[in-house]
């Protein structure tokens, strides 16, 4: 694969959902991803954040291939997954995984954490039993449960050590790529920093790509590469964290990096704090879909819709005005990494070619 050609690739993507209301009217139609389009490029950590309802879930299941798009194409590798024929599906099945919100609902009660992990390996035909049982151990130990756990149910576990056997269980076929929808958001602070960390080493490791999907800025700080930023179906701020976080592009983004509860000192006062719920999906706002609650809306902006547009350095923002505006970000104390982040955000950033070799080098053997 060429460091230009990214490892997961949305275009145009759509996904609508039809409600039939009960006996009289239309049906409606929800645009739950209206024309997304975005490359994660192999072994960087890249975030999908905005509020409630905005339809980071929706393009996280067409991602992953949970739920087929109404439009537009996810690609793998470059290949066009909707072309595929089902070996090779079945193949990329293996390549890109899901890690669950809430590993309770996603974990069979009635089966154990061994069983449960082994299960993807099985689906594959991937080893004998033999080896099977010895993969499930190896991943444990990644994961930090202990052998014993093997033996264990779902229930008998707390929130934090069920979402370590979601994430164990997401590694078992070797995925090259993990999406993970709020995966530490059903957790307690002190837990989230833990299975954080954990996803940092494995994505070490393993030569991951992650996507993680997340309303929660502090988390995608300690973690994220790259950041996008989506409302009401769209993408409109897509580019590197560390510049996101402290000089964002569109004004939607500078409003959810005002809601960050951090003891900021030296933050410059922001213009307008989000307020209210997002408008209905069902009917958008015409033009610039944030026109209703942008404090620096135009005339214009209620009829012309933005295209996103490369504001510098391949940092991309649908606003009329990107560029023009001088929006206030959070400061060095919030955009900190956590330093596995920090490290890797720094080899990735200097060294994207080596590092795409690395990443071939580093994929785990199959049999695994
Ligand atoms: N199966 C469905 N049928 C109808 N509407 C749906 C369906 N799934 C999602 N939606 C709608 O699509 C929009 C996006 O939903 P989605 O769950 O993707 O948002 P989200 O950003 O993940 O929200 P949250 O942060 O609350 O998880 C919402 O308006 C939601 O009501
Ligand atoms: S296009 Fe207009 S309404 Fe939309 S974000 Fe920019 S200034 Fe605000
Ligand atoms: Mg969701």
């Amino acid at each position: 694969m060429t460091d230009a050609q990214p490892i997961l690739e949305a275009r145009s993507l759509e996904r609508r959902f039809v409600t039939k209301r009960a006996f009289f009217g239309a049906p409606t139609i929800v645009r739950a991803v209206d024309g997304v389009d975005l490359a994660v490029r192999a072994g960087e950590t890249f975030a999908i954040v905005g509020e409630s309802g905005c339809g980071k879930s929706t393009l996280a299941r067409l991602l992953v291939g949970l739920i087929p798009p109404t439009g537009g194409d996810v690609r793998f590798e470059g290949r066009s997954i909707a072309a595929l024929d089902p070996r090779a599906l079945r193949e990329i099945r293996r390549d890109i995984q899901f890690i669950f919100q809430d590993p309770f609902s996603s974990l069979n009660p009635r089966m154990t954490v061994g069983a449960l992990i082994e299960e993807p390996l099985r689906t594959h035909g991937i080893g004998s039993a033999r080896e099977r049982r010895g993969a499930v151990a190896r991943l444990l130990d990644k994961v930090g449960l202990r052998p014993e756990h093997a033996d264990r149910y779902p229930h008998e576990f707390s929130g934090g050590q069920r979402q370590r056997v979601g994430i164990a269980r997401a590694l078992a076929s070797g995925p090259r790529v993990l999406i993970g929808d709020e995966p530490v958001s059903a957790l307690d602070v002190s837990i989230q920093a833990q299975v954080v960390n954990i996803l940092e080493d494995l994505k070490d490791e393993f030569g991951l790509t992650l996507v993680i999907i997340a309303h929660d800025l502090a988390v995608i700080r300690h973690m994220a590469d790259r950041v996008a930023v989506m409302y009401l179906g769209k993408i409109v701020e897509v580019g590197r964290a560390d510049r996101l976080f402290a000089k964002p592009a569109h004004p939607y983004s500078e409003a959810l990096l005002a809601a960050i509860p951090v003891p900021v000192t030296g933050r410059k006062p922001v213009k307008v704090a989000l307020e209210g719920d997002p408008p209905n999906p069902i009917a958008p706002p015409s033009g610039c879909r944030f026109h209703t609650r942008c404090p620096y809306a135009q005339p214009r902006c209620a009829s012309e819709e933005p295209s996103l547009r490369d504001v510098g350095g391949g940092h991309m923002a649908a606003c009329h005005f990107a560029g023009d505006l001088n929006l206030t970000g959070v400061g060095a104390d919030v955009t900190a990494r956590s330093e596995a982040a920090q490290r890797r955000f720094e080899r990735y950033a200097t060294a994207r070619a080596a590092m795409a070799v690395k990443i071939d080098t580093n994929k785990p053997s199959r049999e695994e």
